[in-house]
């Protein structure tokens, strides 16, 4: 080990996801993630049963973390976790966890933001390119939607959210009134390929400026449904790949007109995504044509760190602990924490 290396253990349990990586610097060493199958069956994340997962799942999953990375405990230089937002017992799992490690170890605890982990991803030295600042942040996941200026690391101000639904939710929804398992987001990406974008239009939402709307959306779909499945029972069966196309397709467009609005009123010529949605095949085709055509630079996490992982809180961990932004054991969860 050189002198001047950090090697950082990045903890993550805001949602039904625990994960552990280790990073030496600003690389990736590990990045370990138990996902928690016991929510598919009710069709979204029961708060009480993610809290108990991850108590259970967090000692093997930091356990594996460290094995995979080669080294021992007694390197790490800090230990940085996910502060919020997210669920608040999943949160205290992952707090209280990473203070306890670090009070053995006496090394410090870094809090992290998850939201602002989904953007400085990026930042992880996979011997890609990095995005160069100021750009704009566009966070996709089952919580959140938001559009965020990002001027440095750590200089962040929201420039339109979601007023209802997020994007992943919507997705998850309307998959769900289809009968797809939970989450439906993957499913219904998957399905989209075989069918037709253009067969059925849904009307896309007005809202003024950089925020957004999704759960009219998905009032609209199920009308739809109703609708059809009352002249045709075997609608949903016989529709399953051109609806899941067209109502995705409504989805991203909705998403990309504001992504336009908001690049193009600001002067923004390099868009950062991060969340579970920047998964979606359908949007990295369409934000390839939408680069091309309009000279931006896309910049879209590889799949293991757009869902949630804690590779993304190990680089803000790491990013903090060279800015000497560190916490301490009075640190505690913050479920609404916000920029
Ligand atoms: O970031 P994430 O793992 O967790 C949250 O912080 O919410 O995002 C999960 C969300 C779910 O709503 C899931 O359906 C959606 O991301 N998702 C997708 C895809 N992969 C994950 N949505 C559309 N297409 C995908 N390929
Ligand atoms: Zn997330």
């Amino acid at each position: 080990m050189s002198e001047k290396d950090i090697y950082i253990l990045g903890i993550e349990s805001s949602c039904d996801d625990t994960s552990a990586a280790v990073l030496k610097n600003d690389k990736v060493l590990s990045n370990i993630i138990a996902n928690q199958d016991i929510h598919k069956k009710y069709g979204g994340v029961v708060p009480e049963l993610a809290s108990r997962a991850h108590l259970s799942n967090i000692i093997p999953t930091v356990e594996s973390a460290i094995k995979e990375a080669k080294i021992s405990l007694n390197q790490l230089s800090a230990i940085s976790f996910t502060k919020g937002p997210g669920l608040m017992g999943s949160l205290i799992v992952g707090t209280e966890f990473s203070k306890a490690l670090s009070l053995s170890l006496k090394i410090p605890v870094i809090e992290v933001n998850h939201m602002q982990a989904h953007i400085l991803v990026h930042f992880i030295n996979n011997g890609k390119n990095m995005p160069s600042f100021p750009f704009l942040g566009v966070t996709i996941s089952g919580g959140h939607t938001q559009f965020i200026l990002v001027k440095d690391y750590f200089e962040m101000k929201i420039l339109g959210e979601t007023l209802d639904d997020a994007i992943g939710e919507a997705f998850d929804k309307c998959g769900k009134k289809l009968g797809l398992g939970y989450p439906a987001g993957p499913l219904i990406d998957k399905i989209s390929v075989k069918g037709d974008e253009n067969k059925f239009k849904f009307s896309l939402p007005k809202v003024n400026g950089g925020d957004i709307s999704y759960s009219g959306t998905k009032t609209a779909f199920i009308n739809f449904l109703h609708k059809n499945q009352t002249k045709n029972i075997e609608f949903i069966n016989q529709n399953i790949n051109d609806i899941c196309a067209s109502i995705q397709k409504n989805l991203i467009d909705n998403l990309m007109n504001k992504v336009h609005l908001l690049s193009t009123d600001n002067n923004l010529n390099t868009i950062v995504f991060g969340g579970g949605v920047s998964a979606n095949s359908y949007l990295k085709k369409r934000l390839e044509k939408y680069s091309n055509d309009n000279d931006l630079k896309i910049f879209i996490p590889e799949l293991q760190f757009s869902t949630d992982n804690a590779a993304m809180i190990g680089i803000v961990g790491y990013l903090k602990y060279k800015d000497s932004l560190k916490s301490n054991l009075k640190s505690s969860p913050s479920p609404r924490l916000s920029f």
